[in-house]
């Protein structure tokens, strides 16, 4: 069998010396056949990321930068005028990228805008859309196509919560199903066959929630809506990277208690993350080829979660009853599992 041939420009050479160093000519040979398009043209540094989902000795290897996190972007972000959306739409810019901004807040909107162009994003839109309504972002990816050539990460982001029972009110539903689950489905289905059309490296984030993997009492309407976007994010993922020379890839942001517009409280508890934290980590989380991005905050650690999670599949696989956590009979053995060392 004749040697692939590793083409490398310039730029690679100090990441080919990296590459070598951590897992020597194998990886090299995974690098060639990882990298989407790698036969038309030269590697280049930050074609290392594309090694990361398959190359597990790669994870975390601080030289790995996601390549759609350069100046050269274009970032959307749905519900980017407060919390932990204006902090990414922040971050992005410090990263010279140019930002739209989406929010049905047009007073946060407004405001917002003045700030994340100091920040440094080389240009600024803002839209009013609704991400629960189709043809709103439809008509926003036509501008932002006319204006930019298209987008490179899309950001959906924008949730809302409240009250909603199973066998009560319909409205909560709608509402909650049509932003949280709706809005990331239109937003992928209408942005993401441009941005793999363009064949520049790209990246889709969904916000999900710890409530749509545990599923707690008390807002069903909200777990729904985010146990739904999960499996919508993961099948996407799936397809993304099993499709031929995509260089978009997909992640499932799961924060932890961050205070933001939709936290109650009017002063930051003591147990939340700032959404900076939070966007701190995913980007980090990114930057390795995380999937699932599981934020700690200053109460739940990751170890915590990673238990809690092993609970809930546990009721299925141990048949418990339906959210064990929370029953009366089984208070002590949860507590007891949380408590065990491993
Ligand atoms: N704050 C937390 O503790 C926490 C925890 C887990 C998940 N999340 C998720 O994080 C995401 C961001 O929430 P946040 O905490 O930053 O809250 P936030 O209220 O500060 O930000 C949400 C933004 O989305 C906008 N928005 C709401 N509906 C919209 C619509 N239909 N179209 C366009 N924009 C809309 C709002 O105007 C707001 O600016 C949400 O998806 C939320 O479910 C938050």
């Amino acid at each position: 069998m004749s040697k692939p041939v590793i083409t490398m420009n310039v730029k690679a050479e100090k990441a080919t010396e990296a590459l070598f160093t951590a897992c020597g000519m194998e990886g090299m040979m995974k690098l060639k056949t990882a990298v989407p398009n790698a036969a038309e043209r030269p590697l280049q540094v930050r074609d290392l990321f594309w090694t990361c989902p398959h190359n597990a000795d790669l994870r975390g290897a601080s030289i790995m930068t996601h390549p759609a996190f350069t100046s050269d972007s274009v970032a959307v972000i749905t519900g980017g005028a407060s919390g932990i959306g204006h902090a990414a739409a922040l971050k992005f810019a410090r990263m010279g990228m140019r930002i739209v901004v989406v929010d049905r807040d047009t007073d946060k909107l407004a405001a917002a805008v003045d700030e994340i162009k100091a920040a440094g994003a080389s240009d600024v839109m803002t839209s009013e859309a609704d991400v629960s309504d189709r043809g709103q972002l439809e008509a926003l990816e036509q501008q932002v196509t006319d204006r930019f050539g298209g987008a490179d990460i899309l950001m959906n982001n924008a949730g809302i919560g409240g009250k909603s029972s199973t066998l009560g009110d319909a409205a909560p539903w709608d509402r909650m199903l049509g932003v949280n689950l709706w809005g990331p489905i239109h937003g992928t289905q209408i942005f993401a066959p441009n941005m793999i059309g363009r064949g520049r490296p790209g990246a889709i984030i969904n916000t999900g929630s710890k409530q749509g993997i545990t599923t707690p009492p008390g807002n069903p309407a909200y777990n729904v809506s985010k146990a739904a976007l999960k499996a919508f994010t993961e099948a996407l993922s799936h397809e993304l990277r099993s499709g031929p020379g995509h260089q978009i890839t997909a992640h499932l942001l799961v924060p932890g208690f961050v205070y933001t517009g939709m936290t109650s409280s009017s002063e930051k508890p003591a147990s939340a993350w700032t959404a900076e934290q939070t966007v701190d980590f995913f980007v980090d989380s990114v930057n390795r080829g995380d999937f699932y991005i599981l934020c700690p905050d200053n109460d739940v650690s990751r170890d915590i979660d990673e238990k809690r999670v092993a609970w809930s599949a546990g009721d299925v696989i141990e048949n418990r009853p339906a959210l064990s956590r929370w029953h009366p009979d089984f208070k002590e053995a949860f507590e007891a599992f949380i408590e065990k060392a491993d």
